[in-house]
């Protein structure tokens, strides 16, 4: 395992180098708190990834929610038994850092009873995608996403964002935003209006999502809330079942 991490971290630092972060955080602000970095993760990184999903075949949750929403989804429960790569780079402190400078703030884990702290998004069967929403954070202070691609196998799968450049205010681009596998997308929760279209036939989409807070405390309504969202919207029922409510934080 401490081997894992090590080769984790030299990834991540290989991932780093040569990056203008200098410019990479001039694109963040000036999108609102949003930028794509391409084929961030290089391709034998993302291979050790999708070796642990083949092996979390078996613990995909089917969710649909009528005009919103249709996919399969993994939490961080099951990843925490199954994917201790994707564990690895999730929990990366050169990753966590590098994440912390881009977007200014001092960036933390979730806590270890957030099934959406770290998770896999299956865009499997046609018709799968989710609606226009917010990636809100329900924890006392900021919530960022980051989205890394692992399998994109379609043309008509994509995430869509109303990207907003700073200073604009009436105009705001939709953009369409292929994502290689290996790309990255990282955004403020509460600031980017977001989607994924509809996949086709015949296609698939996989992608790994890491959720980062700059307060790990939630008050128990939140809690109450985001976990039920969780287990409706994600990852069943038995989500609920590792939630202890008389901790009223995540
Ligand atoms: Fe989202």
């Amino acid at each position: 395992m401490r081997h894992l991490r090590l080769s984790i971290e030299r990834d991540i630092e290989q991932a780093m180098e040569g990056m203008d972060l200098k410019d990479t955080r001039r694109r963040y602000r000036d999108h609102n708190e949003f930028v794509v970095l391409e084929r961030f993760l290089a391709q034998p990184v993302v291979g050790q990834f999708l070796h642990e999903v083949d092996l979390l075949a078996d613990d995909v949750n089917r969710n649909y929610i009528p005009g919103h929403k249709k996919g399969g989804s993994v939490s961080f429960y099951a990843l925490l038994n199954k994917a201790p790569a994707i564990l690895s780079l999730y929990r990366s402190p050169a990753l966590l850092m590098f994440l912390s400078r881009l977007v200014d703030a001092p960036l933390m884990l979730c806590p270890e009873d957030d099934p959406h702290s770290c998770a896999l998004y299956y865009y499997t069967q046609p018709g799968d995608h989710i609606g226009f929403h917010y990636d809100t954070s329900y924890y006392k202070g900021k919530r960022y996403t980051v989205l890394i691609s692992l399998v994109e196998r379609s043309e008509h799968c994509r995430l869509v964002a109303r990207v907003r450049k700073r200073g604009e205010t009436e105009e705001i681009r939709e953009t369409r935003i292929p994502m290689d596998p290996g790309t990255v997308a990282l955004f403020n929760g509460d600031k980017l209006w977001h989607a994924v279209t509809p996949l086709g036939k015949g296609e698939e989409r996989i992608i790994l999502t890491l959720q980062y807070v700059t307060n790990q405390e939630m008050g128990p309504l939140n809690r109450a809330f985001s976990n039920l969202k969780d287990a409706f919207a994600y990852f069943g029922p038995a989500a609920l079942l590792r939630w202890n409510p008389s901790k009223g934080k995540g």
